[in-house]
């Protein structure tokens, strides 16, 4: 198999893609593997591969010791993204997977190129197109994206990138909720009264001002991470966990979102830290989120009613991911009133799942809160990008969203987006739980968990 990476020479393949890919090979999990990398770069295939090597060198825990056998199965190539450019892959043969570590504004491009090419048809063997996010910046532009990029790839030979469908944490809120039998009839607006799903970084900009001043929080994090924990969460439950039964089911329940108002006035907040338009690369006038929460409604039978409530920001308190079901309470026939349990799924920096339970107190004829805990031991096989990395060159497509999945989440936050052409994010304190405007999402009696001090 043939792994052609475009953009070898950037950022995104030497942190990301080459790393795992050394780990992957260092584990023998790839396989008969040539490696291609493109770049624009007028190198000679010794100066590029030399520049590889003191690169990832600098980078902590890389396999360095898979290196020199990666290394003479690599080849490097200038290349421009046009049929003439490409023209060293002419005559490829066998299977391929073109990797697209490019900025997005290319990816149209380089598909179209291939296209041209005939290098997207699959005479000798699978052909399969790899595109990182961002997929678009709105509805129009992805359904534009996805529309140039069929003109001569099939959806099946398509892999979107979202590297939360990878994190260890995310299958096992899959694996739980469907492999416990008792848990299905809970899973529902009867025992469920709202649902969080939060990721709280302590992380701001990591100098990436040129990307992220234009794309903001609820581009970021909300539309495909957020969404897609969001969806796994909310939907109905799949036959088989096939890409074809996974993506039915996610996209059925994406469309099930009952439209965000015009205006989003109770259903979307933004914020900005404090000292963002401080850093390196930012316009001092910035309007960009660093914080953006939603509540979104599903007009389905299982959630009708339920809220959902989904935020992420940067510089907040805590490094805090979680799914949080917050569980009716009981009438208060016996006990008085008593305070509603959760269960809450950590998707990280720790993993593991909370629930808490009542029982009668020990001092007293009340009821007690008791949480049980669990947390696996050890660390997962293989982190996020290295599941992803995985999945492309097996051909496991349910690892990745479809088409329609990333169009209804666009048409998901479309309207946010439109309401925030005006106005100002909230400004709030780095180390702070966020912008105060995200209480006013909350129907009454419903709260955001404390990031990091638990249910
Ligand atoms: C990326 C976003 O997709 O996900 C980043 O672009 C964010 O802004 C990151 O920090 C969070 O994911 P993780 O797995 O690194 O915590």
């Amino acid at each position: 198999m043939k792994l052609v990476i475009f953009g070898f020479t950037g950022d995104l393949a030497r942190r990301l893609l080459v790393p795992a890919l050394l780990r992957l090979w260092a584990r023998g999990e790839v396989g008969d593997l040539e490696v291609l990398g493109l770049g624009k770069e007028a190198w000679k295939e010794e100066e590029a591969l030399n520049r590889m090597e003191a690169f990832l060198k600098t980078l902590p825990g890389v396999a360095l010791e898979a290196w020199p056998a990666l290394r003479k199965r690599t080849r490097y190539l200038q290349a421009e993204l046009t049929p003439e450019g490409l023209r060293g892959l002419q005559g490829l043969e066998g299977d391929a997977v073109f990797y697209l570590a490019l900025p997005p504004t290319l990816f149209a491009q380089a598909a179209e190129a291939l296209g041209a090419l005939g290098l997207a048809e699959e005479r000798s063997g699978f052909r399969r197109l790899v595109v990182e996010k961002p997929f678009g910046t709105d509805l129009a532009s992805a359904q534009a994206l996805n529309r140039a990029l069929h003109r001569h790839f099939g959806e099946e030979q398509i892999f979107r990138m979202d590297h939360f469908l990878g994190k260890w944490a995310v299958e096992n809120l899959l694996a739980t909720r469907f492999g416990n039998r008792f848990l299905e009839p809970l899973w529902r607006s009867c025992h469920v009264e709202w649902v969080e799903i939060t990721y709280a970084e302590t992380l701001g900009l990591e100098g990436r001002a040129a990307y992220y001043d234009g794309a903001g929080a609820l581009r970021d994090m909300l539309q495909n991470h957020l969404m897609q924990v969001f969806a796994l969460t909310a939907m109905e439950p799949p036959a088989h966990l096939s890409a074809e039964s996974l993506r039915a089911r996610k996209v059925e329940i994406l469309r099930a979102v009952r439209p965000i108002p015009d205006g989003a006035q109770g259903f979307a907040a933004r914020g900005q830290y404090r000292g963002y338009r401080e850093e390196e690369g930012v316009p001092r006038e910035s309007r960009t989120e660093t914080y953006a929460a939603l509540k979104l409604y599903v007009d389905d039978w299982r959630f009708q009613g339920v809220p959902f409530y989904l935020r992420s920001g940067k510089r907040l308190a805590k490094d805090a991911g979680y799914v949080v079901l917050a569980l009716r309470a009981v009438p208060p026939g016996c006990f008085g009133e008593v305070d509603r349990g959760y269960l809450v799924f950590w998707l990280g920096p720790g993993v593991g799942l909370d629930l808490t339970l009542f029982g009668r107190a020990l001092g007293g004829k009340g009821l007690e809160p008791h949480t049980l805990r669990f947390r696996p031991e050890g660390t997962p096989e293989h982190t996020a990008y290295e599941e992803e990395l995985l999945a492309v060159l097996q051909g496991d497509l349910s690892h990745f969203p479809s088409e329609e999945e990333v169009e209804a989440a666009w048409a998901i936050v479309d309207p946010v987006l439109r309401a925030w052409r005006e106005g100002e994010p909230e400004i709030y304190e780095e180390g702070s739980e966020g912008p105060a405007s995200a209480q006013g999402l909350l129907e009454p009696g419903h709260r955001w968990l404390p990031l990091g001090g638990g249910a």
